[in-house]
């Protein structure tokens, strides 16, 4: 049993975590206990980061002096905003351009590297959850060739994001869909990025470096970059005047994948795909442009029919997310950023639990390379 190969570590259990639980066989998804629905329909993305890394919801007067602790950490230094208006200047990419200003914040963390107890961990990890919304939506602005916008700490975590992003306060409507949106990603099990932010946790390096590493994983096109694949599909649909089964048939055709559909633990539909899809529809009604429902809507129903979803290929998360994000005006390459800005609660959450009981994670792959192979040195070659 022990040499048993387990490709891609599925159903492997490495660890305990009282964080969150995914029921993949029903679609249901808790923090802490609590039903993913309540949370994103009941709670703040400032009350899930407490749980998340406090261990119970906050009483008001907790939440409040919790919630201004986190804004008042908000700020960047300039030289990150400097090297953020360089990385746009150069064409990077958002999340590659996430990924080194997160690593670059460090230098300007108080705790340094002392991050050797749980304490300095979360303080350390609610720095780096505070400004990840001040480097993207300066970056995003840069970008634009607008100057970027001072965050305001009198605004919500989602509000000042997007307030930061478009310089104008966001309407209740839209604050409250995108609170929903980081609430649904804030974790998720040992996903990939969480992962990755353990395993460089479990070599007690600093927090800064697990979750940079997390935003490299999270950047993938299997894993967070999904989203933004969807999005561009719709959009792809939308220029060309195809039917959207249309489009579905022609990518099954050339043998590829509907991006938004299956999930590694998920066999049915995922709890965040219907909830996002449930305020994807207020959205678009009371918009009036029903445009990315009706697209969506068919693509779903024509998998449905064809089996797909039966045979546990469902939409996922990413399915829906990024319409809603489409709705408030985002633009499609910030989508997975957005995703790591949500996720980054639970990588803290996870590397400061490993960490209380930790254990260097080091599995072992199963050598299938020659023997006894005889050395010839190079000039003999
Ligand atoms: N469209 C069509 N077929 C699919 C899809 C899809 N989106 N996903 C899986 N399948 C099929 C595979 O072709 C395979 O079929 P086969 O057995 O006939 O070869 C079977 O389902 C199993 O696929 P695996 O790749 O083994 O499943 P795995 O658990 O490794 O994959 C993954 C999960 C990577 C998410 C996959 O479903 C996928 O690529 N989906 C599209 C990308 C996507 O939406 N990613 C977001 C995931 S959610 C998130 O990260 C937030």
């Amino acid at each position: 049993m022990a040499d048993e190969l387990k490709r891609g570590l599925e159903g492997v259990l490495v660890a305990e975590s009282d964080l969150s639980y995914v029921d993949g066989e029903v679609g249901k998804l808790v923090y802490r206990g609590y039903d993913i629905e309540d949370l994103a329909r009941g709670a703040s993305y400032e009350e899930v980061l407490y749980l998340l890394w406090h261990g119970s919801l906050p009483s008001a007067a907790e939440l409040d002096s919790f919630a201004a602790d986190l804004a008042a950490e908000r700020e960047v230094a300039d030289d990150v905003i400097e090297t953020v208006r360089a990385l746009a200047d150069a064409g990077e990419r958002p999340m590659a351009a996430l990924r080194t200003a997160t690593s670059m914040l460090s230098a300007y963390d108080p705790d340094g590297e002392s991050d050797d107890d749980g304490e300095a961990t979360l303080r350390q990890g609610r720095r780096i959850t505070a400004k990840i919304p001040t480097v993207l939506a300066a970056f995003e602005r840069v970008r634009q060739g607008e100057e970027p916008v001072a965050p305001d700490p009198d605004l919500s975590h989602a509000g000042n994001f997007l307030y930061m992003l478009t310089g104008t306060e966001p309407d209740a409507v839209s604050e409250e869909t995108f609170d929903m949106a980081l609430t649904l990603h804030a974790d998720h099990g040992l996903n990939a990025s969480t992962f990755t932010a353990m395993v460089i946790g479990s070599t007690m390096a600093d927090v800064y470096s697990g979750v940079t590493g997390g935003i490299g994983a999270l950047s993938g096109p299997l894993h967070g970059g999904a989203n933004q694949d969807v999005m561009e599909v719709l959009h792809e649909i939308d220029a060309s005047a195809k039917d959207p089964v249309e489009w579905v048939k022609d990518r099954q055709d050339d043998g590829g994948r509907i991006p938004g559909f299956g999930h590694r633990v998920y066999k049915v539909k995922d709890p965040r795909a219907k909830i996002l899809e449930e305020k994807l529809r207020d959205l678009s009604e009371s918009s009036g442009d029903t445009k990315w429902l009706d697209y969506t809507t068919a693509i779903e129903e024509y998998l449905t029919d064809q089996g797909l979803v039966e045979k546990g290929i469902a939409p996922n998360v990413d399915f829906y997310s990024g319409s809603v994000y489409d709705s408030l005006g985002i633009p499609v390459d910030m989508y997975t950023p957005i995703f790591a800005m949500s996720r980054v609660g639970g990588w803290i959450a996870h590397v400061a639990e490993y960490q209380e009981d930790n254990r260097l994670i080091r599995p072992r792959a199963r050598y299938t390379g020659p023997e006894d192979a005889e050395f010839v040195p190079v000039d003999e070659r």
